[in-house]
């Protein structure tokens, strides 16, 4: 256990999410939070463990891949990976990835199943309610929305009744208050808390934990009519994943130490039902259930159908994996909602990265560079106060999860920095060479600003993984800041070195060109919305063989006097000839539709038109405004095939 003491162990949980849903930022907000904290901690000495996952059951991912034609299990084998390809992409560090179908998960919810049912703290019964297929959850009336909706979604509620296993959770409330009462911070941030336990001294009611309306899920054991309700089926995962069946010893070690990041919508879940569900058990509490807050895109809330989901991969892409994971912590104070709007991302890459923190790299390097030959002078030189507090300010804001003050104390701390430039004027300091206490100045001012950065790069380390790493390349420092522990640092230790200049951290994003660029992509998007609003609904694939299809050559195109729009086409089918009518007069002149190769349809009724009997219909492609082609073009068959050749 290298370095990490035996008692300092920290294990963090992100939800684990659905996998019927595209990853979006609120996903990659969760992920992005645990993994800064998960790598802070690591630099703090802990044992760190962090867990994320996937939940795959439920009437959603059955309804999905009913739809598909396909298995559940061959669903989430496929979607799941969407999420870990995200993680990879965000720079995740998580030690583990559980999925709920996974063998080690099922069997573990099976035996605490058996168990709460073994000493009668669950029972069978029968539940009636609203309920909302989508959120797989049913709506006390006290909590529905106008018109008996989805507080959550808003959809219409359903009226079900079947009979149901219930978990006996009122039984252990008093003992949660109590716990809530002497632990502050069992959830946090205090709103939160309030929250819990006002909705703890109402009335809690028992949970239903299993449906008989659905089939994708953990059989009860022993009732194989019932799946587990996949509530009470994902939040065991936390458990499960750290070894409460087949590993006691790591059990141990990391569950006394966990803490669930979840974002403040599934805080019942995490805080009242988890928690009597370990009570039940006789297992330890989370220490913290910590609850952020919701993002909405440019006020609203992200949905598919609204088409505002803003894609983390595409962000990454377009603006660099450390700016979004820095915007992200950054812009809103960690517990309240926030709004994601890339004009604000801009702006902090432009002040806050490239200004702040991009300069003072830059600045420093060139004047080691060009006064000292790019070697950073000897500790000896002298130590000024830049530090000042920052260590100790932002262990204290993460002690409380508050991400964005702890960057807040960094930038000040870089700010710092930056005017201390400004104050010793080391450019001044350079023309005064001959003047030894100039040169010690000079050393002491370069000395101390290399100490500032060697100390930037590990502060920002746990949000910008990377930059840390590119700076203390461009330092001159060996090894992996990743690796370095906040502990063992000392002003001074890190003089000596040869820096190595190269690539700016983050180009200045130009505002104008990038409006330009943004308005261009708007009206890209329009247009490509605009068909979108046609598309026919789904065919079977019966439909589509019910169509025939073959090669065809136009003989002659002939004009048809009362028709502006019409030829009459005579076309060979090589087994047969036809006639038919087709409007594609304004595309072409009959000695360019003559010999062509085109594909007709030959199964469709035949039609008069302007008094000729058409007996079939020849593909184009058009682009129609209005309703009416503005563009065409034949579909014709690549290569040599026979006339008559069946299209399929
Ligand atoms: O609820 N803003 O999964 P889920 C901020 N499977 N965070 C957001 C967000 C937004 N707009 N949208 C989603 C589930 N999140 C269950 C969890 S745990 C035992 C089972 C984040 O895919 C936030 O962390 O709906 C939220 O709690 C979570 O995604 C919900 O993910
Ligand atoms: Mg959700």
């Amino acid at each position: 256990m290298d370095n990490r003491t035996r008692d300092k162990v920290f294990y963090i949980t992100t939800p684990i999410y659905y996998v019927n849903d595209i990853p979006h930022i609120g996903h990659a907000y969760t992920t992005i939070a645990c993994d800064t904290m998960s790598r802070y901690k690591r630099m703090k000495g802990f044992d760190v463990h962090f867990l994320t996952g996937t939940d795959e059951h439920g009437q959603k991912i059955q309804a999905a891949a009913e739809k598909q034609g396909i298995t559940p299990q061959a669903l989430v084998d496929r979607i799941h990976l969407n999420f870990k390809e995200l993680w990879k992409v965000l720079n995740i560090s998580n030690d583990d990835f559980i999925r709920t179908t996974e063998d080690r998960h099922i069997r573990v919810v099976q035996a605490m199943f058996k168990k709460l049912m073994d000493q009668g703290d669950i029972y069978k019964g029968t539940y009636e309610g609203h309920y909302c297929v989508p959120c797989e959850t049913y709506v006390p009336e006290s909590s529905m929305g106008p018109n008996q909706t989805c507080p959550d979604c808003g959809r219409p509620l359903t009226m079900m009744k079947e009979e149901s296993y219930f978990f006996r959770g009122s039984k252990y409330v008093p003992q949660l208050i109590e716990y809530y009462e002497k632990n502050l911070s069992g959830v946090m941030p205090r709103i939160r808390y309030n929250e819990i336990m006002s909705f703890l001294r109402g009335e809690v009611r028992d949970q239903s934990v299993s449906r008989t309306t659905l089939k994708w899920g953990i059989p009860v054991p022993g009732d194989e009519k019932h799946v587990i309700y996949v509530w009470f089926d994902a939040l065991i995962n936390y458990a499960a994943a750290v070894g409460y069946l087949d590993n006691p010893e790591r059990f141990q070690r990391y569950w006394p130490a966990v803490r669930h990041m979840v974002g403040k919508d599934i805080i019942r879940f995490h805080c009242v039902i988890w928690p009597l569900m370990l009570l039940a058990l006789g297992l330890p509490l989370p220490r913290s259930v910590i609850a952020h807050g919701w993002w909405t895109v440019d006020g609203e809330k992200m949905s598919k159908s609204k088409g505002n989901v803003v894609d983390p991969f595409k962000m990454v892409k377009d603006y660099g994996l450390d700016p979004f994971r820095y915007f992200l912590l950054r812009e809103v104070p960690f517990g309240s909602d926030g709004d994601f709007s890339e004009a604000a991302l801009v702006g902090r890459i432009n002040s806050d990265l490239a200004n702040d923190l991009g300069n003072l790299l830059n600045r420093t390097l060139q004047m080691s560079e060009s006064y000292r030959g790019g070697v950073v002078p000897a500790a000896g030189s002298g130590y000024d106060d830049i530090l000042g507090s920052v260590l100790e300010n932002v262990d204290a804001a993460m002690e409380r999860f508050a991400f964005d003050e702890a960057l807040k104390e960094v930038w000040a701390f870089i700010g710092r920095a930056n005017k201390y430039i400004d104050e010793t004027m080391p450019w001044k300091l350079a023309k005064e060479q001959d003047d030894p206490a100039s040169v010690a100045a000079l050393d002491k001012v370069l000395m101390n600003l290399f100490e500032a950065l060697r100390l930037a790069a590990l502060l920002v380390a746990p949000v910008m993984p990377q930059t840390a790493q590119r700076m203390w390349a461009q330092l001159g420092l060996e090894g992996d800041p990743l690796r370095e522990l906040y502990d063992s640092f000392h002003w001074g230790m890190g003089s000596g070195t040869r820096v190595r200049k190269a690539e700016v951290l983050f180009p200045r994003i130009d505002i104008r060109e990038w409006q330009k660029a943004r308005e261009e992509k708007k009206k890209m998007e329009e247009e490509k919305k605009a068909p979108a609003a046609e598309h026919e609904p789904e065919i079977a694939i019966e439909d589509f063989k019910a169509v025939e299809m073959r090669v065809a050559r136009i003989v002659k195109a002939e004009e048809i006097p009362k028709s502006r729009k019409l030829y009459k086409l005579e076309v060979d089918l090589g087994y047969e000839t036809r006639t038919v009518c087709s409007g594609i007069k304004a595309f072409f002149t009959p000695e360019e539709l003559a010999g062509k190769r085109v594909i007709l349809v030959t199964n469709l009724k035949p039609v008069k038109l302007c008094g000729i009997e058409s007996n079939g219909m020849i593909l184009a492609a058009s682009v129609k405004v209005d309703g009416n082609a503005e563009s065409l073009t034949l579909v014709a068959p690549e290569g040599d095939i026979p006339l008559g050749s069946r299209v399929s």
